[in-house]
């Protein structure tokens, strides 16, 4: 049988890919933009053409397939999206589903993850949910423009802590967890990277990485939203997640260290450092 992996372009979902492979497993990799993915995987997996709120692309994404990663696409705001491809995740008795979570969102209700592992849970799928801290690749990618072109780091989180972690420590977990269905099943892993740091460090990180003064600009979220709708041109509804979740950030929900990658993989997680060294092109 195969594993279905949804998003599979996307951050994580491409080490997900990868790391299933190195497993031996074999994968379908899904997703809206089929060229795209074609164009990622060449002929090592299959393709399948999957949309989330297309019913009519289930049945034969889940055909042949009985563990699935699923992951919420960032456009997909509403919990209720993701709910009809899981009941036909159940319909089609999947034995596992590795579901890409957000960390803290068993006490903190708001994100829409909360609600989407209550509902997997609900169905009597097997689960286990990933839950991660914040991800190295925002700074090499959305925020990357301003660290080339400003020398600056331009988000909102005071001076907040975060504990950064790459997506392919993320994409190593959800492959561990899906190659061992029965040991994992019904279980859920907060996965974070080993330190947790402020923006001011993140910026010394990267100056020293890059040879260039990179400064931490810690603008209000006024500043950080209008910049990014009028200057970047980003929509609105993302650039308001966006704030939401560094305003949850500034609470502290983004600091917390937990050792359960290692506990996992038996590795330890990269750091922010050696994410940017090796992604140097993103920030020069
Ligand atoms: N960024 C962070 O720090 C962070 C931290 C914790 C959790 N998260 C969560 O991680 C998730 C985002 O993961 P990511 O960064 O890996 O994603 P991403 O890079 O934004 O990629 C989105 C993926 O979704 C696919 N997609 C878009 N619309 C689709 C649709 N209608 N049906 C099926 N697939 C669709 C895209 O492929 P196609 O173009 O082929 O459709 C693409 O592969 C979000 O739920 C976010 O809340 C993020």
């Amino acid at each position: 049988m195969k594993i279905l992996v949804i998003g599979a372009s996307g951050n994580v979902g491409r080490y997900v890919v990868d790391k299933l492979l190195e497993k031996g497993e074999k994968v379908v990799a899904a997703g809206t933009n089929l060229e795209n993915l074609a164009n990622l995987f060449k002929d090592r997996v299959d393709l399948v053409y999957l949309d989330l709120i297309a019913q009519d692309s289930f049945d034969q994404a889940l055909e042949g397939v009985d563990r699935v990663f699923l992951m919420r696409p960032p456009h997909l705001g509403k919990p209720g999206n993701l709910y009809p491809f899981i009941d036909a995740m159940k319909a089609h008795g999947i034995q596992l589903v590795s579901f890409l979570s957000l960390m803290g969102v068993e006490t903190n209700t708001i994100p829409p993850h909360h609600k989407i592992e209550k509902y997997i849970e609900a169905t009597g799928i097997p689960y286990a949910h990933i839950r991660p801290g914040f991800f190295m690749q925002n700074l090499s990618g959305i925020h990357s423009t301003e660290i080339r072109e400003k020398n600056q780091i331009f988000v909102p989180a005071g001076k907040s802590k975060t504990s950064f972690i790459d997506a392919a420590d993320i994409g190593l977990s959800v492959a561990t967890v899906l190659h061992q269905p029965d040991k994992f099943k019904n279980t859920a892993h907060t996965i974070t990277g080993a330190e947790a740091l402020d923006y001011y460090q993140v910026a010394e990180i990267l100056s020293r990485v890059t040879g260039k003064g990179i400064t931490y600009a810690k603008p209000g979220y006024l500043k950080y939203r209008r910049y990014y709708i009028n200057k970047r041109g980003l929509d609105k509804k993302y650039v308001n997640v966006t704030v939401a979740l560094y305003f949850m950030t500034r609470m502290g929900t983004a600091k917390h260290v937990s050792n359960e990658f290692f506990e996992l993989t038996g590795k330890t997680p990269r750091s922010f450092e050696e994410f940017s060294r090796a992604n140097l092109t993103c920030f020069i």
